[in-house]
């Protein structure tokens, strides 16, 4: 059986790849299904007579703000719509609390501390070290965070300022929070502190490839639960129209729109109201959005069922994989500590992998177990190759084969 191994790895060495699978974006066929966006002609004044050539609307033209509203099924006036990035959304929301946070900014606490989901995303940790906040990891579940690991990480010792989460295919290892977890991990949460903030990245709210389990909006959760004020969620359209060319998008209430209203307002006079007034003339409405959204997963969804298929053929002595219904990646769990030893098998054959390690903080995978799979920004006999590359690799390092 390893002598098959072995031949197997040296004909895909002699092939020479050179494949990146390590970030998830949008492949060039998803990117045209926008290209009407490119070359549209567009009023230049808004729908409540702002001229959109001009300053103003600080906080989005009313227009992308009602579709940030259906999106996020919040009422408008807890709705910013801002530049491109909902990833400069989160980073303002932690230097707004870093800087304004009342009663005492982050920035004057002792060790101050968030909670975050691992597996999860790399740039979430390394936002989280720019303000020097530690960020402590709990295991996800199947249906959203441990949360008896929440309770007791709570008891321990700290300033926790709260918890940043993707609540929808998350990154990397595509969970989908039940609306009881999110129920619980409120209650929990406003339990320890009525400041604890509850930061949600909703960066796949609208990307199901496959049917997915329902979740209520999670601003409605949020409502019920009465935390409005200490929670605050963020989107864009980056995997829906263009990566990085969208519009952003965010729901918040009470203190922490205040927050982040005082911050954006020293850094940035208005977001890009032209780009706003594209992407609401070329989708008109929600539903609009959801048929496009329906498009990008007949493109995507043969990518991660072939990447299945090759996941399959590994014995489950191996490890497992998610199965994700939506998203952009899939999480293969080694069940020996191997993973950095498969990612740089997969290089020596020319496939690039996100580095083991790099979805927990500070990089340090305690198992040395998680790998992290992006199959979409690849052709599908791309996506083919490097699929037989990382299954061989994974069998080369788990039988311990001397290559
Ligand atoms: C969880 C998560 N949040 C945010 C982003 C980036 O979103 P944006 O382009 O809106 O900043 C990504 C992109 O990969 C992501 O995976």
């Amino acid at each position: 059986m390893h002598q098959e191994i072995i031949e197997r790895f040296n004909s895909l060495k002699e092939k020479q790849l050179s494949i990146d699978i390590t970030r998830g974006k949008p492949d060039k066929d998803q990117l045209d299904l926008s290209n009407e966006l490119i070359d549209m002609t567009i009023p230049f004044i808004s729908e409540d007579g702002a001229d959109l050539r001009n300053y103003g609307e600080q906080f989005g033209i009313i227009e992308a703000r009602r579709l940030g509203s259906e999106l996020l099924s919040a009422p408008i006036e807890n709705i910013l719509a801002g530049e491109q990035s909902s990833l400069l959304l989160t980073y303002q929301t932690v230097l707004s609390n870093y800087l304004f946070a009342k009663p005492t900014p982050w920035k004057n606490l002792e060790n101050p501390k968030m909670i975050c989901p691992v597996p999860g995303f790399d740039r979430h940790f390394m936002m989280l070290e720019d303000f020097g906040i530690e960020a402590v990891p709990i295991p996800l579940v199947e249906d959203g965070v441990d949360l008896n690991a929440l309770e007791e990480t709570l008891k321990k010792d700290g300033n926790f300022v709260g918890i940043l989460c993707v609540p929808k295919h998350s990154n990397p290892s595509g969970e989908i929070y039940s609306d009881s977890n999110l129920s619980k991990m409120f209650e929990i949460g406003s339990k320890y502190s009525n400041k604890f903030l509850f930061l949600f990245d909703h960066a796949y709210l609208i990307h199901d490839f496959l049917p997915t389990p329902e979740q209520k909006p999670l601003w409605q959760v949020v409502e019920e639960s009465k935390v409005q004020n200490q929670t605050v969620v963020t989107t864009s359209f980056s995997k829906v129209t263009f990566g990085g060319g969208g519009i952003s998008f965010m729901a918040t209430s009470g203190d922490s729109l205040e927050l982040i209203k005082k911050v954006r307002t020293t850094m940035i006079i208005c977001p890009d109201k032209l780009n706003q007034k594209r992407h609401v003339e070329f989708f008109k409405n929600i539903e609009n959005v959801r048929l496009h959204m329906e498009k990008h997963a007949a493109l995507v969804r043969p990518k991660f069922e072939l990447a299945y298929d090759y996941l399959e053929k590994l014995s489950n002595d191996c490890g497992t994989f998610s199965r994700p219904t939506g998203g952009y990646f899939i999480t293969y769990s080694t069940s020996k500590p191997i993973a950095s030893l498969v990612v740089k098998l997969c290089s020596d054959l020319g496939v690039l992998i996100t580095p083991a390690g790099s979805t927990f903080p500070k990089n340090y995978d305690p198992n040395d177990s998680v790998i992290r799979l992006a199959p979409t920004f690849v052709t599908k006999d791309e996506l083919a190759d490097a699929m037989n590359v990382f299954i061989t690799a994974v069998e080369v390092a788990h039988y311990g084969i001397d290559i």
